[in-house]
């Protein structure tokens, strides 16, 4: 079906596989992401949800099947193109530059990929001409995720829940349509949880982002999310409400691994 015909799917995987040696990570795996929304995908360890966030973000080539994004086929696109694009993942541990401060992360983070924008002239006086408003916007984001007192401290000084922070307001920076999280709030603690999911509630809400997080704990993220999708065994095995997926008798064997 062509994307046009539901303009409210950002995102869409068609038969995904992906497979390592005999191993099948993912197996023919489709799943639509729609705007604004915060999706979630759930699924035990080994299910294939990071092997999945890993072909949707172009760090794997997929064996077969499609990935559409904003309808355009984007399969086996690099991920600084993708990111180019709109869409940006954040990774599970926090990768950003430990000896720059706070808010040069950020600002990094606005150029994507350091080492290919340094090297180009022409980046180089846009950077020049936009700088004031550049800086503006990273003292913006920073204040959003409570990091703001900190924007002249060393990153590599952080906190693991303030990394967590950092990394989202790196992936904001970026200007991204589509954020992709691999559990953002695990080892944070519930307070911080909650602020980082009322914040990207915040963004969906004001600035239509879309998001689409895998992550494992579901007691606080529930009341957060509009759409889950659980996997087990490299395949989905439902999908719906919240309410529905976590109380569907095969989620829940497989999460006891039946
Ligand atoms: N780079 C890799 N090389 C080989 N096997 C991998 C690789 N990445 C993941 N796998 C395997 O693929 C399966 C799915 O892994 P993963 O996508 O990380 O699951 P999840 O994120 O749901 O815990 C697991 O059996 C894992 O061991
Ligand atoms: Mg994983």
């Amino acid at each position: 079906m062509p994307a046009a015909l539901e303009p409210d799917v950002i995102l869409e995987t068609r038969g995904v596989r992906k497979t390592f040696g005999g191993l099948v990570a993912v197996d023919n795996v489709s799943i639509k992401v729609r705007r604004a929304k915060l999706t979630l995908l759930i699924g035990p360890n080994g299910s294939g949800k990071t092997t999945l966030l890993n072909v949707i973000s172009g760090f794997y080539k997929p064996d077969a099947g499609r990935v559409i994004f904003e309808g355009r086929d984007v399969t086996g696109w690099p991920p600084h193109k993708l990111y180019h694009l709109g869409l940006a993942r954040t990774f599970q541990v926090p990768q950003p530059f430990p000896k720059l401060t706070v808010l040069e992360n950020v600002l990094l983070a606005a150029r994507g990929h350091p080492g290919e924008s340094f090297a180009a002239p022409l980046r180089k006086h846009s950077w020049i001409r936009t700088e004031e408003e550049l800086v503006e916007k990273a003292f913006e984001i920073l204040r959003l995720v409570n990091l703001i007192h900190l924007w002249d401290h060393p990153a590599g000084m952080l906190s693991g829940g303030q990394m967590k922070l950092l990394e989202i307001a790196r992936t904001l920076m970026s200007g991204a349509k589509l954020l992709l999280m691999d559990e953002p709030i695990a080892g944070v603690n519930p307070t911080l949880a909650h602020t980082i999911l009322r914040f990207i509630t915040k963004l969906k809400e004001e600035q239509g982002i879309t998001f689409f997080i895998i992550e494992h704990r579901l007691d606080i993220a529930m009341q957060y999310v509009d759409y889950v999708y659980a996997m087990a065994r490299g395949r989905v095995i439902a999908e719906g409400r919240p309410e529905e997926v976590v109380s569907n008798p095969l989620v829940i064997d497989s999460y006891l691994g039946g």
